[in-house]
């Protein structure tokens, strides 16, 4: 297993679009695991293959807090969202240090693969509902702050354009 680089916002490669993944094989596995050691590394809770410059359909997240619950989702597709939203206070791994509100469907279900290519639904409410919306996010090449007013986000830029000239 091996640590991966995360990229941080605003990086345009976070902003790709992940293609579907054809067969679940040792090489999405492996990728899979290294995923989740890097997300476990970094005290995450979910992690978007995009976010490793690996653009294929495949996240993980442990919102548990025994960080024993992984879950592995494998072209991920959402099935069922509620009308009801939640508002919950997101962070993210790919910008660092900034955390704001964003509203999403309360409750989702979403099918998936697992990682021995076998499909799955899961039904998620609470915050492995937030946490798999945001990672599906990332899929498709959004990042939570592109919820937030334009104004907001514009401060979060320059912030981060700050810290990694410092870095
Ligand atoms: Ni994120």
């Amino acid at each position: 297993m091996a640590l991966l680089q995360i990229i941080n916002y605003p990086d345009p490669r976070l902003h790709r679009i992940a293609e579907p993944i054809a067969r679940v094989d040792d090489e999405v596995r492996r990728l899979a695991a290294d995923m989740a050691e890097t997300m476990y590394a970094a005290a995450g809770i979910g992690l978007a293959a995009t976010q490793v410059d690996s653009h294929r359909q495949l996240l993980v997240v442990d919102v548990s807090e025994t960080r024993d619950a992984l879950l592995t989702l494998i072209n991920p597709r959402l099935v069922e969202a509620s009308s009801e939203l939640a508002g919950y206070e997101e962070g993210c791994l790919s910008v660092p240090g900034v955390f704001d509100e964003v509203e999403r469907p309360a409750r989702v279900t979403v099918e998936a693969l697992d990682l021995q290519g076998e499909q799955f639904q899961l039904r998620a409410e609470g915050l492995l509902s937030v946490c798999v919306q945001h990672e599906m996010d990332h899929l498709k090449g959004i990042v939570f702050v592109e919820h937030l007013s334009r104004l907001k986000r514009n401060r979060i830029v320059s912030k981060l354009r700050k810290q990694q000239k410092v870095l």
